[in-house]
């Protein structure tokens, strides 16, 4: 998928976006986005990024449910950033948002435009399939974290288990489209969500990927049934 597409699939349904994530997920996805940011736990003085963050769950995840004090965020569509900016004001009063900074950044995750070796932690969620050049992408987190900075990765994947595989394609290929329509109106973004699940397991040897980046991968964690995986990998 190009940058052009990705904001073609993504901005009609920033406004929507977070509403369909509950729904597709039955409310599993803040579970996941929690076990991520627990996973990495960044000190109170690191410095945290997450690339692709959408409307900004995860950075919000960080600073409810870990030590992180300071964390950037950052997405290549600005409709989307937009989102994650209403819904810091409308956090902005509670405890878990005291005594915190947020910075958001619109940049292609591949030339992010950031210094080198300025973050202790980067994350990305749900977002390295969509990005058109994952190898430049996972280049460019090497280039930001520090040495031995950590990395974590989100994203869907496969169940291992046939009948559940089967399953989980009938909901995903038949009942996720008509959800998706009647939530967000267009078909586009559902056939695109998937067709890149099943692109991204098919064609992905993502553990080959880390390492030629520059990553030692610590270990890889199948979440709920195998729908989605956690990655934490250290740079080298
Ligand atoms: C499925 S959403 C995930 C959002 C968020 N991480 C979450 O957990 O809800 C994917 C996000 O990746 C962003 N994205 C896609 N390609 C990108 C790229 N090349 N660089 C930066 N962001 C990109 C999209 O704009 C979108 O906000």
């Amino acid at each position: 998928m190009n940058s052009q597409r990705t904001h073609f699939v993504f901005d009609p349904i920033a406004d929507k976006y977070d509403r369909f994530n509950r729904l597709f997920s039955f409310g599993i996805d803040r579970g996941w986005r929690k076990k991520l940011v627990q996973m990495v736990q960044p000190h109170p003085n690191q410095q945290v990024l997450d690339l692709c963050c959408g409307t900004g769950e995860v950075v919000f995840s960080f600073l409810r449910h870990t030590l992180a004090r300071t964390v950037t965020g950052a997405d290549i569509s600005e409709t989307m950033i937009d989102f994650a900016q209403e819904k810091q004001i409308r956090f902005s009063s509670r405890p878990w948002m005291q005594n915190k900074t947020i910075a958001w950044h619109v940049c292609d995750a591949a030339q992010t435009g950031l210094a080198p070796g300025s973050f202790d932690v980067v994350t990305c969620a749900f977002g390295i399939r969509n990005v058109p050049d994952r190898q430049a992408a996972l280049g460019e987190m090497h280039r930001l974290l520090k040495s031995k900075g950590k990395l974590g990765i989100l994203e869907f994947s496969l169940p291992a288990h046939p009948l559940g595989r089967t399953l989980y394609g009938f909901y995903l290929h038949r009942l996720v489209p008509r959800l998706g329509k009647c939530i967000l109106g267009a078909p586009e973004p559902l056939h695109y969500l998937a067709n890149s699940i099943q692109g991204w397991h098919d064609e992905a040897n993502f553990a080959a990927e880390l390492d030629k980046a520059g990553f030692k991968l610590i270990r890889k964690t199948p979440l709920t049934g195998g729908i989605a995986t956690l990655w934490l990998a250290h740079s080298r």
